[in-house]
């Protein structure tokens, strides 16, 4: 039986222990003796035992390949794919709109250069980027700008508020065809004013895509309202498995894009001298798909579907306030956000005395999990004229305890080696 928005309960609000049971990962003993505290969210979610279940029953009971043949596991397995793809519709309210499954963020935003980009962008043709994006939301307009003499423009912003220069913005959009932001930064945790930056782009006529990676796990988005173009969103950092992303696309865009990948699946006839494409989200998804990683998507959703997404967020934040709060008033540490409300749950912080390497080793060696490095964003971290922070990144399992247990452990570390 197809999967219908009927199949979810009413949400209620998280219930954190209640949701640590589902997570038997947060139960381990590390190599140290230490138990793991996981504040690397923003990496990477764990995923809950219904996710790792569901692809375990799909390739136990249903293994098959999707809209290929006529027997009872192939129907099993596509109604099970399609169902993944109806609940991220319903999920991130995208009914008006286009839901093609990637490989990930990075993978639906190259969809984005190649297939648009490609079929939109001539010489001299701008696209607006600011110094806020992950190399994904980088790098391909790069690639692209190499290859058709594209113009990209950078929207700076503020060293001390961690807030886009919007009137540099409303500059740089004018004669744009695209504009790429990133929803939450990954680094800094800061919201960007999406809905204004859509409103912005689409008076000066360009096309939007957000990057929405970090906003996906405390965030239900919106889709269709928002109005942006594209949405860039991955599994893996809500509660599903790796490997499997997806973008969002209006109606409108999706018209303006060509193929680029070709195959299986994608296809509505081939002959020696020509062939002709799927007109649906299919037209995308050349090979045979990521089946079991749909599955497992579509797992996450049905279980974070039982508790209220403004509630996921405000716990989180309010975790990563407190961490940020007491880091900050740590001698020689500076932390790199603000926290705010709508903010992700992320707190990046540096010591000027300890290697971020060296703290993120000490804090590994007490049981800690935090990301340490550039995060991906080396020209955001440029601008602070830095190479790496630590960041703490903090999920709907996080607790009051692992955040105070932090807060003691990164004190104890400065006290001792600053
Ligand atoms: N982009 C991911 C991060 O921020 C991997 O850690």
């Amino acid at each position: 039986m197809a999967w219908t928005p009927e199949c979810w309960p009413t949400p209620s609000q998280l219930d954190v222990s209640a949701a640590r049971i589902d997570f038997p990962i947060l139960a381990r003993t590390l190599p140290s003796g230490k138990p793991l505290v996981y504040l690397d969210n923003s990496a990477t979610t764990q995923k809950p035992q219904q996710v790792i279940a569901a692809m375990s029953q799909y390739y136990e009971n249903s293994n098959s390949n999707v809209h290929r043949a006529a027997h009872t596991l192939a129907a099993e397995a596509t109604q099970s794919y399609e169902d993944a793809r109806e609940k991220l519709r319903h999920w991130f309210s995208a009914q008006k709109s286009r839901v093609v499954f990637t490989s990930g963020t990075t993978e639906a935003i190259n969809l984005v250069a190649h297939s648009w980009g490609r079929a939109n962008l001539q010489r001299g043709d701008v696209v607006v980027l600011t110094e806020m994006e992950h190399h994904a939301d980088i790098v391909p307009w790069q690639m692209l700008a190499e290859e058709r003499g594209v113009e990209l423009r950078w929207v700076p912003f503020d060293l001390e508020t961690f807030e886009l220069d919007m009137g540099a913005f409303d500059v740089a959009v004018e004669g744009a065809s695209l504009v790429g932001v990133v929803h939450t930064s990954n680094v800094l945790g800061v919201r960007n004013p999406i809905e204004q930056m859509v409103k912005s782009a689409h008076s000066a006529g360009a096309r939007i895509l957000i990057d929405a990676a970090q906003a996906a796990p405390h965030d239900r988005l919106g889709f269709d309202e928002l109005g942006a173009d594209f949405l860039a969103v991955s599994a893996h950092k809500m509660g599903g498995p790796t490997a499997i992303g997806a973008l969002m696309i209006t109606e409108d865009a999706f018209t303006e894009m060509q193929p680029f990948m070709g195959g299986g699946d994608m296809i509505r006839e081939v002959h020696f001298d020509h062939s002709t494409f799927q007109e649906n989200e299919h037209r995308f998804e050349a090979g045979t798909p990521r089946i079991a990683e749909a599955i497992g998507w579509g797992a996450a959703l049905d279980w974070l579907a039982q508790w209220d997404t403004d509630s996921i967020h405000s716990h989180s934040l309010s975790l990563a306030r407190f961490v940020a709060d007491e880091i900050r008033a740590i001698p020689g540490m500076r932390v790199f956000g603000r926290q705010a409300e709508g903010d992700g749950a992320v707190v990046s912080f540096l010591h000027d005395s300890i290697h971020a390497n060296d703290l993120g080793m000490m804090l590994d060696a007490k049981g800690f999990a935090v990301r340490t490095g550039h995060h991906c964003a080396q020209p955001l971290l440029r601008r602070f004229d830095i190479a790496a922070t630590n960041r703490a990144s903090f999920w709907l399992y996080n607790n009051e305890q692992e955040a105070e247990d932090f807060v003691d452990a990164v004190k104890e570390i400065c006290q001792r080696f600053a």
